[in-house]
């Protein structure tokens, strides 16, 4: 299923688009970012954090798989697949970090979700494109969520 488009003319409107995600996700999603560098994910996850209530910044997880803020409305686990080689990709199924674990469902968020082989049985991909200075989003995924995305951004 792929929903209408919504456009991000600078990065306040990535943020503020973060933030909404952050307040209404319901745990357990798995929000799957693409777009090349530089096309505003960790723009989204820092406004994601802020919509979550997480007061520590977000950067991007470097020395650790993946990166936990438990502080908020649910957790967040946000995870970067572009630094690791394919042999660690190959496999990985992010969504199955809650289930088997002593891990509370959140919301998991992957950047340069692109290189994933498997999709989970519920999942939003955000495709974020540059347009001139500005950026799009192109949104696809199951119905589940895109309905949930329908309406968080009825009034956007
Ligand atoms: N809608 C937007 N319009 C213009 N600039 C934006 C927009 N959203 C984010 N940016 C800017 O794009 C730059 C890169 O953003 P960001 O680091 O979030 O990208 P990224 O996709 O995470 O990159 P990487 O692939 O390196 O992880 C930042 O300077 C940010 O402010
Ligand atoms: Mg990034």
């Amino acid at each position: 299923m792929t929903s209408p488009t919504l456009f991000l003319a600078n990065a306040d409107a990535t943020h503020r688009l973060g933030v909404q995600l952050g307040q209404t996700l319901p745990p357990g999603t798995t929000l799957l970012l693409q777009g090349e560098l530089g096309a505003g994910k960790t723009t989204l996850v820092q406004g994601i954090g802020a919509g979550l209530g997480i007061g520590d910044r977000i950067v991007s997880p470097t020395f650790t798989l993946i990166n936990e803020y438990d502080e908020g409305r649910i957790p967040l686990y946000h995870l970067d697949l572009y630094r690791l080689d394919s042999s660690e990709v190959q496999g990985l199924q992010p969504q199955l970090y809650w289930e088997g674990w002593e891990v509370e469902p959140g919301l998991m968020v992957v950047e340069w979700a692109e290189r994933l082989r498997e999709l989970p049985d519920s999942y939003l991909t955000l495709h974020l494109l540059y347009r001139d200075e500005a950026r799009q989003v192109q949104v696809s995924g199951t119905p589940d969520l895109c309905a949930v995305w329908t309406r968080l951004t009825a009034d956007f």
